[in-house]
């Protein structure tokens, strides 16, 4: 195969920002704190990293060693990697759930900026809780003023691709992961700073395995797949940008542990906040678009200077763990147009756009004035269920079959040990994982999503 021509990642550390960055989302600093909060706290934490360490790593090093070795995004390289066989729909799997997740996902990133803007302007000041519900139902059922934000949202992520995977991914991911964690060592620490914050940590770290059931397990499977950003080829198609000399095991640990601690930290901002002023974290979206700036009003409401600043503070680096997230899914389908039919990076990265504006546009009215239901579902929440629930866990079933099955033993350890140059003691272990505890495990989370279990 001679595809000289790719481009790389320029370091190893850029590799691993960027696929840390695609891992570190909304689901890192909304999900995971509620879900943990929901199933009993430390326990459920426990549960998860057992999910990221022992499953999430081993398949994130099969999607790696796809794309590595087939240097083709993730929509060729089961095509260039089992030439003629069905192995190829894994492929467009991957692409068609990036595509479909990219336009409500951004949806709710274009929130982001709006509450950017709101803490900005001052407009959460002397809020009452009636009024932060009012504020968030007003705006995301605006029939036009979540689709500015959209647009904003998408045309940033749009940019960022065109630029390259060197000049636009990598580099701003350079920049966009540092600035993240540096917001978010910040928040946590004032965050815990606050009265009664201890009654926060309790929630969150003290174990309670009275909660501890099939649900748990199950959720704490789905929450590590959707994080890791395991199951459509994102990761794949960034390790095809992988130079040589990229260690693939350790990458995928460095991506866990971002990925894992990011999460944690969410919690430690999230928790002690809430609790500080005794309000109950509560579900969903309206945790961090309702719940959230009303307690950062009351915690620092005596000076409204700091809520504003801390509020604002919040909202950048949910929009910046977004935005990174948004360019993965973007360069899937991207990359995919430019490998397979050869069409420019800019005229790949206008149609991906403006295909997901369509997408976005929709599932955003459905949130508002479009009240049509397709299968019981409004179109965002369709689209989440079909993807997160049925695409991810399904797509990432098949790589687990094909590297564990199908690809040649030794075209994986060559892979995990570049060559043979680096160990790789832990390979008998990932080939066992791969092959029989994965699958298991993925299916039952399917069974159990579907209400099957
Ligand atoms: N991992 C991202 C998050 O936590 C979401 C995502 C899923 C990104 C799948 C890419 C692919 O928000």
């Amino acid at each position: 195969m001679q595809r000289n021509d790719r481009v790389n990642f320029g370091s190893k550390l850029g590799a691993i920002l960027a696929a840390a960055g695609s891992a570190v989302g909304l689901g890192n600093i909304w999900r995971f704190p509620y879900e943990a909060g929901n199933h009993g706290g430390a326990a459920f934490i426990l549960v998860y990293l057992a999910c990221v360490f022992v499953m999430g790593m081993p398949i994130m090093i099969a999607e790696f060693t796809v794309g590595r070795h087939s240097k083709a995004s993730t929509g060729k390289a089961f095509s260039v990697l089992a030439p003629g066989t069905q192995w190829k729909w894994i492929g467009f799997l991957g692409v068609l759930a990036g595509l479909l997740i990219l336009g409500y996902y951004s949806v709710v990133a274009g929130w982001t900026l709006e509450y950017i803007v709101a803490a900005l302007t001052g407009s959460f000041v002397d809020k009452t809780s009636a009024d932060f519900v009012a504020i968030f139902q007003n705006f995301s059922q605006d029939p036009f003023r979540p689709l500015v934000w959209l647009l904003a949202f998408l045309l940033f992520t749009h940019f960022i691709v065109v630029k390259g995977v060197k000049d636009g991914i990598e580099k701003s991911s350079k920049v966009m992961m540092p600035m993240l964690f540096i917001l978010i060592v910040v928040l946590a620490c004032c965050s815990m700073s606050l009265p009664n914050a201890g009654k926060g940590l309790e929630f969150l770290l003290k174990p309670d395995f009275s909660k501890v059931n099939a649900d748990v397990f199950l959720g704490a499977m789905g929450q590590a797949f959707f994080s890791l950003s395991l199951g459509m080829g994102c990761l794949s198609t960034y390790a095809s940008y992988f130079g040589p000399d990229a260690k693939l095991g350790k990458t995928a640990l460095s991506v866990g542990v971002i990925d894992t601690m990011v999460a944690i930290m969410a919690g430690l901002i999230i928790f002690p906040a809430a609790f500080s002023v005794g309000i109950q974290p509560d579900a969903g979206p309206s945790l961090i678009f309702i719940t959230l700036p009303n307690v950062f009003q009351q915690a620092f409401g005596g000076v409204p200077f700091l809520a504003t600043v801390f509020s604002l503070m919040f909202y950048v680096l949910l929009a910046l763990a977004a935005l990174t997230s948004t360019i993965s899914l973007h360069e899937v389908v991207t990359a995919y147009l430019n490998e397979q039919f050869k069409l420019r990076r800019s005229r790949a990265a206008m149609l991906v756009t403006g295909f997901c504006l369509i997408t976005g546009v929709l599932s955003s009215l459905s949130l508002g004035v479009w009240d049509d239901k397709i299968l019981g579902l409004g179109f965002f929440d369709l689209l989440d269920f079909v993807t997160a629930k049925i695409m991810l866990p399904l797509s990432g079933l098949l790589v687990c079959l094909f590297v564990g099955w199908y690809l040649k033993r030794s075209l994986s350890y060559e892979e995990l040990t570049n060559g043979g140059l680096q160990k790789a003691s832990y390979f008998p272990l990932y080939m066992f994982i791969l092959k029989y505890v994965a699958p298991v495990a993925i299916v039952l989370i399917f069974a159990n999503e579907l209400g099957l279990l």
